[in-house]
């Protein structure tokens, strides 16, 4: 059987990783600064990770939840404790995408209302209601389509009001930074205005914090650079480093009912042993305190780069947008200097690495990144 042939592919095969570097099948080591878009967090195969996750699987792998699984709550308490929202409840499921869904559906059962206000260059998956509150009409397919999805322009507070006043809105999904449109990050004042405005319309305000969270921007949440309190936060990516696991964290006043939301797979063991890790890596190595460290030497290095138009971001969140596309300069990164990069649209390289990049791993891509604007300047020349 041939693979269903949806993604574009490097000609590489990695076999191996550690911490920030991967190797190839041909013994090639690569500088991860992509993390496997966003989801490596405490770093490739750590010692702590691989002991957890193996342990726990020389127990028991799964059942279902329809028995007690103490390590749900273990990992509830661990993760309320570090993000600071020790009153919230933990859904647990398995994606990004899934998450989001599932809090969509949670806003519109608990407000009885449909509309979903988002924003422009938003991405919350490729799933049903939350593919069509991406701004992206190519991924969403006729099925897809619906008429409660409101895009509207991002960080215009204005907009947002005119709709939340005029329809029957459950809730409002917004990126803590967005993370595929190009990294940008929502003004703190818009942010915090989106919270009273759904307080005063009787919506749910949603933080996808899929890729912006767990440690990324230099804060455990990216909202957490402003006074927002969510109604509800999503979690996927780097909250199980690589195994599949998503999470809907949800304040204290929306209720339950058995059956309002499930899942097969969700809050299964070996996901359980992964994210608990996760968190215990995190605490112990201080990574949220390092992403930020780095993360702020980085683009202060980067600043005094000519070459680069713009510096958007956070912590270990960071976009560098080009006047020129920036396929010359990703590929020379990748195939002769071997450092992995993301990038957005044509103009945008996105930095997304491990939390645990040292200031020496940052220092090698500055200077590997130096050498690579410059022959791509003398060409221009
Ligand atoms: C902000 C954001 N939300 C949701 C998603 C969807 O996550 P997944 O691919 O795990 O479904 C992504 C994935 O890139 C994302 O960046």
């Amino acid at each position: 059987m041939e693979l269903f042939n949806v993604y574009p592919l490097f000609d590489i095969t990695p076999v191996k990783a550690e911490g920030c570097y991967v190797w190839d099948d041909l013994g090639n080591r690569y500088l991860d600064l992509y993390g496997g878009h966003a989801v490596i967090s405490v770093g490739h195969s750590h010692p702590v990770y691989v002991d957890k996750i193996n342990q726990q699987l020389q127990q028991i792998g799964f059942y279902s939840n329809s028995v007690q699984i103490p390590q749900q709550k273990q990992l509830a308490d661990k993760l309320g404790k570090l993000s600071g929202f020790e009153d919230f409840q933990l859904f647990l499921c398995n994606s990004g995408a899934e998450a989001n869904e599932n809090a969509l559906k949670l806003a519109s059962f608990s407000t009885g209302k449909k509309k979903v206000i988002s924003f422009k260059k938003g991405f919350h998956g490729r799933t049903s209601a939350v593919v069509s509150v991406t701004d992206n009409p190519k991924i969403i397919a006729p099925v897809n389509e619906n008429e409660n999805a409101i895009i509207l322009p991002f960080n215009n507070i204005e907009q947002v009001e005119l709709h939340l006043k005029a329809e029957e809105v459950a809730a409002v999904i917004v990126e803590g930074i967005q993370g595929i449109g190009g990294i940008h990050v929502p003004d703190p004042e818009f942010l915090e205005r989106l919270e009273v405005f759904c307080k005063k319309y009787g919506a749910l305000l949603i933080l996808d914090e899929i890729q912006s969270g767990y440690g990324r921007s230099g804060k455990f949440f990216a909202f957490q650079y402003t006074h927002v309190k969510p109604d509800v936060i999503t979690i996927a990516k780097g909250m199980g480093n690589g195994f599949p696991v998503g999470g809907v964290m949800i304040k204290p006043e929306l209720e339950p009912w058995f059956g309002m939301l499930g899942t097969t797979f969700g809050g299964n063991y070996l996901a359980c042993a992964a994210s608990q890790a996760v968190l215990d890596i995190m605490e112990s190595e201080n990574l949220v305190k390092n992403a930020a460290s780095v993360g702020k030497y980085l683009i202060e290095k980067l600043f005094t780069f000519d070459e680069i138009k713009e510096i958007r971001g956070k912590g270990l969140m960071i976009g560098l947008e080009f006047e020129e596309p920036i396929k010359e300069i990703r590929t020379k990164l990748l195939f002769e200097e071997k450092i992995f990069t993301g990038v957005s649209g044509t103009n945008v390289i996105r930095l997304l690495p491990p939390l645990s990049l040292t200031i020496e791993q940052a220092d090698l891509f500055l200077d590997k990144f130096k050498k690579v604007l410059s022959e791509a300047a003398v060409k221009a020349v």
